[in-house]
């Protein structure tokens, strides 16, 4: 586990979602919002430990695939067939833009995130960014459970995953201010150790204990 520098990246300010090209002319310092990020590989956890950090803390749950595949009217794995990954990525970027400004929020995306720089100001934007990884062999065993992944398609689906994983690697640690790694803990230990941290970052008081 380690900890990044926390507001590297300078906040943008809400725009409207078709206006993420303009975003770098309004950057300003500003105290982040109390939301989490959750960023990671796919089959890192972060749906299942988003909502279950969002239960434990009362806030929102919200997955930033659904709300693509909600906007468009499809499936992800539809999104990819009729218009491409291209396609899909604008839409990813328009859905984080669009989510700016919320508060008590707990945000899973998907793990082609960090392919695109322009990204990485809006996920700081929207709160503590995250990272949740794992082991290629623990990823791999978590993939190939089904089959509702576009991009792991192909004939040789575990050499995809370790190329993937490579290539993105220095993305994830270049967006997320804090990293679990998931390979050996159980979804409640992660849980809790991303609600210290964003108490640490946020300045939230210890909760009572129970007498
Ligand atoms: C993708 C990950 C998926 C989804 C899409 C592309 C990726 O999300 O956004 O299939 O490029 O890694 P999950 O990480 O939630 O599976």
């Amino acid at each position: 586990m380690w900890v990044r520098c926390p507001w590297h990246f300078p906040l943008v300010s809400r725009q409207p979602a078709s206006d993420v090209s303009r975003m770098s002319e309004s950057t300003q310092a500003q105290t982040p919002p109390e939301n989490i990020v959750l960023i990671g590989f796919m089959g890192s956890g972060k749906s299942t430990i988003g909502r279950l950090v969002g239960r434990r803390l009362r806030f929102q749950f919200l997955d930033t695939d659904h709300l693509v595949a909600d906007r468009a009217r499809m499936t992800i794995p539809e999104i990819f067939e009729k218009h491409g990954e291209e396609y899909f990525r604008e839409r990813e970027t328009s859905v984080l833009s669009s989510l700016l400004g919320v508060k008590r929020h707990v945000f899973a995306t998907g793990g082609g995130i960090v392919t695109l720089p322009r990204n990485f100001p809006l996920l700081r934007s929207l709160g503590l960014v995250v990272l949740l990884s794992a082991d290629p062999e623990e990823i791999y065993r978590r993939v190939s459970r089904n089959a509702d992944r576009p991009l792991l398609q192909v004939e040789n689906p575990k050499e995809r995953v370790l190329e993937m994983m490579a290539a993105r690697r220095a993305s994830y640690e270049e967006a997320a201010q804090f990293e679990v790694n998931t390979t050996t803990l159980r979804h409640d230990e992660v849980a809790t150790i991303i609600i210290n941290e964003a108490r640490r970052v946020f300045g939230w008081p210890e909760p009572a204990k129970a007498r």
